[in-house]
């Protein structure tokens, strides 16, 4: 069955219904980085701060969606691909849902993270980017991933052998080196008001 013996089927509930009942703006946080910079810890901390609010969230992590619906993928440029298409469409049918959806995905590649965006009304996908040198990533190596890349155990490791584009026009870099979690938390806070 090609796309054209699809039709689209409309609703009469929308997306902004569903959030205004849960009472909010429901957007899409993306939080792009390399390994080790802080996107897990800056997800966990601000889905806290959201919660704490009364805010109705949902957290989409690289690691964890890898155990589930992308556990068909590895790390080929090709699978990244894939990998971030899917976490883009499961957020976009999340926001739809009415949530605040916080993905944390190294979403190396430029060119799939400009797609997620498109995916989005215009103002819903705050593209953040979570900022901190290799050198720093690959001394805090909290998963012992780094430091196995530089042995040649695992191929592909991004920031060592697999390349990571840095965003251009981020709607926010949070510097990991110089700011604590808590103040990046509070920057991201500050860009829904
Ligand atoms: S992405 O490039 O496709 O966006 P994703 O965020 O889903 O990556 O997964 C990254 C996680 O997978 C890392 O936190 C790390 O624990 C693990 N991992 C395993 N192999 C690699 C690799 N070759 N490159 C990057 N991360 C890897």
């Amino acid at each position: 069955m090609g796309d054209g013996d699809l039709t689209w089927q409309d609703f009469d509930i929308g997306g902004e219904t569903r959030a205004a009942l849960k009472g909010q703006r429901a957007c899409c946080l993306w939080l792009t980085g390399l390994p080790a910079s802080g996107k897990t810890t800056l997800a966990n901390l601000l889905e806290r701060r959201l919660v704490a609010e009364g805010r109705h969230t949902y957290p989409l992590d690289g690691d964890n969606v890898r155990h589930g619906l992308n556990r068909d993928l590895g790390f080929s440029e090709a699978d990244r691909v894939e990998n971030i298409r899917r976490v883009a469409e499961v957020a976009r049918l999340m926001v739809d849902a009415g949530l605040i959806v916080i993905v944390s995905l190294i979403s190396p590649f430029r060119s799939e993270r400009d797609a997620a965006r498109r995916l989005f009304a215009p103002g819903d996908f705050k593209e953040i980017f979570v900022d901190a040198s290799v050198e720093t990533c690959a001394a805090r190596d909290p998963k012992g991933l780094y430091a196995r890349a530089a042995r040649g155990e695992i191929r592909n490791f991004t920031g060592v052998d697999s390349p990571y584009e840095r965003p251009e026009h981020p709607d926010l870099r949070l510097d990991t080196e110089t700011r604590s979690p808590e103040e990046c938390v509070e920057l991201v806070m500050r860009t829904l008001l």
